[in-house]
């Protein structure tokens, strides 16, 4: 973030009705490199105030149709999308009161009257460094906000924004969502932040695991049952679905449901009812249905383990949560997360990871993804001696060992070394989020190097061909 160089110029607004005093004011503050409007009555000024974006106000306290304090109260009136205007106060001889006043209203300063000139150029340079850093944090604020729309899910890369976005879309529906990815991506996260960022937060969550179950257990977790239901029902029971009124049920590995089980939630999805096993009587039930499998449904429904209706009726939205080694660049910020968590768990000083490190970690290609990555850095905070964490604390299947050849780089073995090093080149930029320094590191070559060689090979800079035709 490079904001440091000269603040920007301000847009201010000059309230005086002594038209000449307010026009000197106007002159030396546009000398400055601001954009001034001046306004010779109370009721302009507020006008104006209204009508155009204004960072600072500079007002007279006592003019003649109002007192100064309104436009600084004025001032504090929210206006859409625009920051507060910080307020300046100008009071005559023996006026004091009214600029105390004006300050407890939330003005920034006051100048006494005659105007020193070189006081109000300096008075206004530092007002102008404060409203650059707060429009600064407001700017980074919003950055964040849009970043972790979800709380406690990290993921800056285009690959997380995407999924965001369609949470976001569906948040306020009772749309059904199938979850995929990989193991540890994420997919009871995302689950969880659905409903608890929904309308139906104020229900139950209700989880269940459906490859952990015999199908009968299965049927009367999901739907309930009654006395005699089976040998051992004594009682009778209510399901995870009723469980779930009004709230939201999870349905975790749903590509390991039984077929038969599989058939019974279809007809509950579809008629929104459900039965208690050993009962007759449908009841209603308003249930939204996450379900989530790590599970290629599409192949089981080839080969006739999953049921092709359900799939379709499962994956009214289908979410598919990216593998951590397809966004890389999304690696260094989680790995601060955890880093700051694991040490304020453990009471360990850990708190700066040495770039080689870093390397290491971006090297590997984390087939646990998410959680495997929280449990190495829990490790490394645990094995670090003081505040950095070295290399040498890194869990030893992630560091790849000396003079091993990957089972990767034999299989090139007789390939053209152009195409290889384009792959590379490729696939290590996308998965930097095309960010050329951090991909001429992992491959070891200057950036002049990587700059002439993506030239070369006519990549784009996330590593696509610079082709339009080829990019998504
Ligand atoms: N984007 C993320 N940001 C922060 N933490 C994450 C993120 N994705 C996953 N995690 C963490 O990783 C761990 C695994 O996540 P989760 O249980 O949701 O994965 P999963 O996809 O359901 O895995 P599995 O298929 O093995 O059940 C959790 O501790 C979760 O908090
Ligand atoms: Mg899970």
């Amino acid at each position: 973030m490079t904001r440091q160089a000269a603040s920007p110029g301000l847009r201010i607004l000059v309230v005086e009705d002594d038209a000449t005093h307010g026009e000197v004011i106007r002159d030396v503050l546009e000398q400055e490199g601001h954009e001034v409007a001046l306004a010779t009555s109370g009721r302009d000024g507020v006008a104006l105030l209204d009508a155009q974006p204004v960072d600072l106000v500079v007002t007279d306290l006592r003019l003649q149709d109002m007192d100064g304090l309104e436009i600084v109260g004025h001032c504090r009136v929210l206006r859409e999308g625009q920051a507060v205007p910080q307020a300046i106060v100008v009071t005559g001889y023996g006026t004091v009161e009214g600029a105390v006043n004006a300050m407890r209203d939330g003005a920034l300063h006051y100048l006494q009257k005659p105007l020193d000139l070189g006081i109000l150029r300096e008075t206004i340079r530092a007002a102008q460094s404060r409203i650059a850093l707060e429009r600064q944090n407001r700017e980074l604020q919003t950055a964040i906000d849009k970043s972790y729309s979800f709380p406690g899910i990290f993921g800056q890369t285009h690959a997380m924004q995407r999924v965001f976005d369609v949470m976001n879309q569906i948040l306020d529906t009772d749309a059904t969502v199938l979850v995929g990815g990989e193991s540890g991506t994420g997919k009871e996260l995302v689950a969880r932040a659905l409903h608890y960022a929904g309308p139906r937060r104020a229900k139950a969550f209700i989880p269940l695991n459906c490859a952990a179950l015999a199908e009968g257990v299965l049927e009367s977790e999901l739907f309930g049952h009654e006395v005699g239901a089976f040998t051992g029902a004594t009682a009778q029971r209510k399901g995870r679905f009723e469980a779930a009124d009004g709230g939201t049920l999870f349905l975790d590995e749903i590509g390991d449901m039984p077929l038969s089980t599989q058939a019974h939630l279809l007809r509950a999805l579809e008629s929104g009812e459900i039965t208690r096993v050993g009962s007759n009587e449908p009841l209603q039930v308003d249930v939204r249905v996450v379900a989530a499998t790590h599970r290629d449904l599409d192949t089981m429904v080839r080969e006739g383990r999953f049921r092709e209706d359900l799939c379709f009726r499962l994956r009214v939205v289908q979410l598919e949560l990216p593998a951590l080694r397809e966004r890389l660049a999304d690696l260094p910020h989680l790995v601060e997360h955890f880093l700051a968590e694991a040490s304020e768990r453990h009471g360990k000083p850990a708190r700066i990871v040495a770039t080689e490190t870093l390397d290491i970690l971006m090297s590997y290609r984390w087939p646990g993804n998410v959680r495997e990555l929280k449990n190495a850095v829990e490790s490394m905070v645990l094995l670090s001696r003081g505040e950095t964490i070295t290399p040498d604390a890194v869990p030893p299947y992630v560091r790849p060992a000396a003079g091993d050849t990957p089972d990767i780089l034999k299989s090139l073995s007789g390939l053209p070394a152009d195409d290889v090093e384009r792959a590379l080149i490729t696939n290590t930029l996308r998965d930097v989020g095309g960010n050329r320094e951090r991909c001429s590191q992992l491959l070891g070559i200057s950036t002049r190097t990587l700059y002439r060689k993506i030239k070369v090979y006519g990549l784009s800079g996330h590593g696509q061909s610079a082709d339009p035709a080829g990019s998504d």
